[in-house]
Parts: C-alpha cells; sequence; structure tokens
C-alpha cells in the first residue's frame, strides 16, 4: 500500500546548529516517497546521525520544517512525537545496541512490550519475524553468543517489531565485514519490497554499493543528489 497522499519523509530548508559552532546542516530539503530505499552517504561528522535523529524526531531543528508520514514534527507535543517515533519508526545504529543480558527473543520483545503489548502476543511476533529471516535458531541466545552480523540482523528485527513505517538505519555496515554488509544490505531489500516499509541509511563509505532506489550526499550542510 503506497496510495498515500504524502511523503514518508519531508524536510524543507533544515538547518541545525548546536549551541556553539557552526551549522551543521545549513538548508537540507528532502523529499522520500513512501516504500523507497534510500541512501545518505557523507563523511564523518558532516552531520549524517544529526540529520537522521531530526527525521526520527529525537531531535529538533534549528529552524526549518520536518513532515513525517503527512504530519508537521512541529505540531506535535512530547508524547505524540514518542508515540510516532515508538510505532512508526525503527532505529537501527551502527553498534548493534542489543540488551546482554536479555535473549534474542526478548530484545525483539523490548519495542512491543514499551508499546504495551502483552507477551503472548509479543513472543509470537518477534518468533514470526526470526522465523520469516531464517533466524530461528537463535531466539535463546544471548547477543555475547552471536556474530557481528548476526547481532546487526537482530538488531534490524527488532526494528521491525512494531511494523514502523519508515527504518532509519545509522551507518549500519560500519562494523561490519563485507560479507556480512551484504547480507545486511539484503535484508534491507527484503523488508522494503515485502514490507513496504521506507528505509533511510546512512554510510560513510562513497563506494559501498548499495541496492537504494536513490542515493544523497550530505557535504557542507546541504544534500546533494548522487
Ligand atoms: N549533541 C551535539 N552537540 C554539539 N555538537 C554536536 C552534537 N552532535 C553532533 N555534533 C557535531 O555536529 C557535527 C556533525 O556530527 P554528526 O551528525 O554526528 O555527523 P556524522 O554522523 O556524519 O559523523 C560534528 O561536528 C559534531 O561534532
Ligand atoms: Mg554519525
Amino acid at each position: 500500500m503506497s496510495g498515500e497522499d504524502y511523503a514518508a519523509v519531508k524536510l524543507v530548508n533544515v538547518w541545525k546548529e548546536y549551541r556553539r559552532g557552526e551549522p551543521v546542516l545549513r538548508g537540507v530539503d528532502l523529499e522520500v516517497k513512501v516504500g523507497s530505499f534510500i541512501s545518505i552517504r557523507g563523511k564523518s561528522g558532516a552531520g549524517k546521525s544529526t540529520l537522521l535523529r531530526i527525521i526520527g524526531l529525537l531531535d529538533q531543528p534549528t529552524s526549518g520544517r520536518v513532515i513525517l508520514l503527512g504530519r508537521d514534527g512541529s505540531e506535535l507535543d512530547d508524547e505524540e512525537a514518542s508515540r510516532l517515533r515508538l510505532k512508526r519508526i525503527g532505529f537501527v545504529f551502527q553498534f548493534f545496541n542489543l540488551m546482554p543480558s536479555l535473549t534474542v527473543l526478548e530484545n525483539i520483545e523490548l519495542p512491543m512490550a514499551m508499546a504495551g503489548a502483552d507477551k503472548a502476543f509479543r513472543e509470537k511476533r518477534a518468533m514470526e519475524l526470526l522465523d520469516r529471516f531464517g533466524m530461528r535458531r537463535l531466539a535463546d541466545k544471548l547477543p555475547s553468543q552471536l556474530s557481528g552480523g548476526e547481532q546487526q540482523r537482530v538488531a534490524v528485527l527488532r526494528a521491525l517489531a512494531n511494523e514502523p513505517d519508515i527504518l532509519l538505519a545509522d551507518e549500519p555496515t560500519a562494523s561490519l565485514d563485507e560479507e556480512n554488509a551484504e547480507l545486511l544490505l539484503d535484508l534491507f531489500t527484503e523488508i522494503n519490497e515485502e514490507y513496504l516499509v521506507t528505509i533511510i541509511l546512512t554510510t560513510v563509505s562513497m563506494e559501498e554499493k548499495l541496492p537504494t532506489h536513490r542515493d544523497y550526499i550530505l557535504r557542507n550542510g546541504r544534500l546533494y543528489q548522487a
């Protein structure tokens, strides 16, 4: 279903300046269609994480508009913003961020628990996700018993737990070897095609081959189509 008449993400003239210093973002415009898979490439310090945090309503721009799934970020109060973030946006970071004391299954259940889903529902959905992506055998393991590649794929499933519309992945391949980076990108492609989740991924690499529909470069605080 991509018949919505709004974009998944729309940024209009977004600026960001931290307390002291030069602006990090200097007028970013971006429109990401529902169901598309895009990348943002940029050097370390270019502002990729800043931009993703702003898109994900974890931070606010100094000026400019952020419109997510047709809703203007500046018109949401804190509670509405957290709700939107929890239910409709999934995050994946460079360092997998799994809870070390929880099993894989429990890690995937966590966002559902935060959204108030009951245990039986959480277990069923987490198991379905693991099954669907061929990771069932990992269910009862602890993160420390997994390879980095496996941990990152589990982190992606956890981000899918609440059936988000948008997946934001900040340098998700940066800590992986080439083979695991490819497996992860394959997983993103499947998720994008099967669930029509809109995906925005960042990378520092200018060369890395990506299965994206469109690529942008963030440089000097502005976004250019690659
Ligand atoms: N919370 C913050 N406070 C002050 N400066 C920050 C903060 N977060 C990031 N910066 C600065 O903003 C710039 C962009 O950082 P970041 O968005 O993390 O870039 P990237 O993710 O592309 O490496 C850097 O110069 C960084 O030092
Ligand atoms: Mg970053």
